[in-house]
């Protein structure tokens, strides 16, 4: 079984059929994964996809890239969809300086609320980084300081890890784990491969980031939850270890860093007594 700790189910790419996407990764053994908004209405879909299904867990917050729209109110909505039983995170947060899709000032104030509604909610967090590794860290360094004062532990994520080592062994002093994706199996981009190779595999993830990134076996389709075995491989192969050794590790870390469990297409019986989730009641 494997753990994908990243995918965005409530992308329009799965609108034809999310149902059968989802559970086809179950049938592949992906034991759980998290569904992960970047702005209310996505955090609100992720959430109700986390009530139908056993399996599917969720993470609600606002993108770098919607970070100008969160509003306090906006932030208040986000705090009571974390009330949830099965959202196991806050995320995905962040800054994304390569595509400034919202103003710079706004991406930090949008993630330091962020952090302090973890921190507040006692939840870990899932973060995005692009262009903007400094910036990242120094507000990251900060909050971590605050933060381990009072819980210690591990408290969140570097999603699709795209730094160099000594930023990954950083982030792990502060209490972070480092998730891979699809590029640490691209054949030509060797950069996440030699991360991988040297940060400690107490604090690995694999994730999707489904639709998007898929990985080098599965190219030219849309990425899935189900791919996530793709990654784990891309990943033991750069450690030498078995793929089975390298799924295991990952589950466990997963497990420890957001307290979900698994689940087997066996404890829920095939064809699955789950209604199809049909979209937004309201
Ligand atoms: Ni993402």
């Amino acid at each position: 079984m494997i753990v994908d700790t990243h995918a965005h189910l409530y992308d329009p790419g799965f609108d034809r059929d999310r149902d059968e996407v989802i559970r086809r990764a179950l049938r592949e053994g992906v034991g759980a994964i998290i569904a992960v908004g970047t702005d209310l209405d996505s955090s609100r879909v992720s959430v109700e996809l986390a009530q139908a299904y056993p399996w599917v867990y969720a993470a609600v917050g606002f993108h770098p890239h919607d970070a100008s729209r969160l509003t306090p109110e906006a932030l208040d909505e986000i705090a009571s969809l974390a009330a949830h039983p099965k959202v196991v995170a806050i995320g995905e947060i962040g800054l994304d300086y390569y595509r400034k899709l919202s103003p710079k000032e706004a991406q930090g104030r949008a993630l330091e609320a962020q952090l302090e509604l973890a921190s507040s909610l006692e939840l870990p967090v899932i973060v995005h980084c692009r262009d903007a590794h400094a910036e990242t860290l120094a507000i990251l360094r900060l909050w971590a300081g605050r933060r381990s004062l009072k819980t210690g532990g591990y408290i969140g994520v570097m999603h699709c890890f795209s730094g160099d080592e000594r930023e990954g062994m950083e982030l792990i002093g502060l209490g972070f784990m480092i998730s891979f994706a699809g590029p640490v199996t691209f054949p030509r981009t060797q950069r996440p491969k030699l991360v991988a190779m040297k940060l400690p595999m107490t604090e690995l993830l694999v994730e999707t980031d489904c639709p998007y990134l898929t990985p080098s076996e599965n190219y030219g389709q849309r990425n899935e939850p189900a791919f996530v075995w793709a990654v784990a491989r891309g990943l033991a192969e750069a450690r030498e270890i078995p793929l089975q050794e390298m799924a295991s590790i990952t589950n466990r870390n997963a497990q420890k860093l957001f307290g979900l469990s698994l689940i087997r297409k066996e404890d829920i019986g095939d064809p699955f007594p789950i209604p199809v989730y049909t979209g937004r009641s309201t």
